[in-house]
């Protein structure tokens, strides 16, 4: 039996900041389960099958990393999933103050482990939020985001205006 690692996420959209967490991911584990939250109180632009769908699409090349979601506490599903640790990536220090209240609490409620791990300084400036503000404004994300979650933001963005 090998190390099973949890990334989770709101994944809205998936950024490829995010990929490069779980392909790096996927070269240090046996096995990765990427959990996508389904968060009743938050009002996503995706909802919860297409975040889920537009990253099954982009992992499809990674034979060990399985997409899947979740509701609750993330510590519940990473012990219904079997995994050993959870691993998140830290852009810069300013995620690190809540990444490690999430780290610490998890670690209190169940026991279950974080590993952090650096991101790409490539993609430290990027994130889903900013990905959503630059498309609202018309500005290309081209790169930044696989091409499928591209159309799928222009093509949500332009029903929404
Ligand atoms: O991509 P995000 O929004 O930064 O991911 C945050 C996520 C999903 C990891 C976090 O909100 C989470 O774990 N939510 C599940 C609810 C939970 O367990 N909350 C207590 C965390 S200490």
């Amino acid at each position: 039996m090998g190390l099973t690692a949890l990334c989770p996420g709101t994944f809205d959209p998936v950024t490829n900041g995010h990929l490069d967490i779980i392909g790096r991911t996927s070269e240090s584990f046996d096995s990765v389960v990427v959990g996508v939250l389904e968060n009743p109180s938050k009002q996503p632009l995706f909802g919860l099958d297409e975040r889920v769908a537009m990253l099954r699409e982009a992992c499809v090349g990674l034979l060990n990393v399985r997409v899947d979601s979740f509701t609750g506490l993330l510590v519940a599903y990473a012990k219904e999933q079997g995994a050993d640790v959870i691993v998140k990536g830290l852009r810069a220090v300013t995620d690190y103050e809540s990444e490690i209240q999430m780290a610490q609490m998890n670690h209190r409620l169940a026991g279950v482990e974080t590993l952090f791990m650096p991101t790409n300084p490539k993609w430290s400036f990027l994130s889903s939020s900013l990905v959503k503000e630059v498309g609202k404004f018309g500005g290309d994300v081209t790169g930044l985001v696989p091409d499928a979650v591209r159309d799928r933001l222009r093509d949500r963005l332009e029903v929404s205006a």
